[in-house]
């Protein structure tokens, strides 16, 4: 599957956009953020209980923009590992999503 996902030019440094994609019929929440250059997209899905980091909202970074957070109980994910650093879930991962960039698009690529 390849989706189009967001431009290039609407994902400027320190923002971030959901989405969703059809999985086995299922909706997945996502999200894709462009971290100090690097664009990286995972499923908008907490390790610690299965609900989302935002809120709904569209906000994933912490205030200083080094991290995302889950606004449910405050969980800090590295940006570009996926990796929990801090909160209930401590050592788990988000789960990562493949994309390419092609043209000014960035693309869900599974
Ligand atoms: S649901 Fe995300 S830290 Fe608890």
């Amino acid at each position: 599957m390849r989706k189009k996902i967001a431009k290039l030019e609407d994902l400027p440094e320190g923002t971030t956009k959901r989405f969703s994609f059809q999985r086995d019929g299922m909706r997945v929440d996502a999200f894709v953020a462009n971290f100090k250059g690097e664009i990286v997209a995972y499923e908008n899905l907490c390790r610690h209980l299965p609900i989302t980091l935002d809120y709904g909202d569209g906000e994933f970074f912490s205030n200083d923009g080094s991290l995302f957070v889950c606004q449910t109980h405050g969980a800090f994910y590295e940006p570009k590992s996926g990796l929990c650093v801090a909160g209930p879930c401590t050592g788990a991962s988000l789960i990562p999503l493949e994309t390419e960039q092609t043209d000014g698009h960035i693309f869900l690529v599974r």
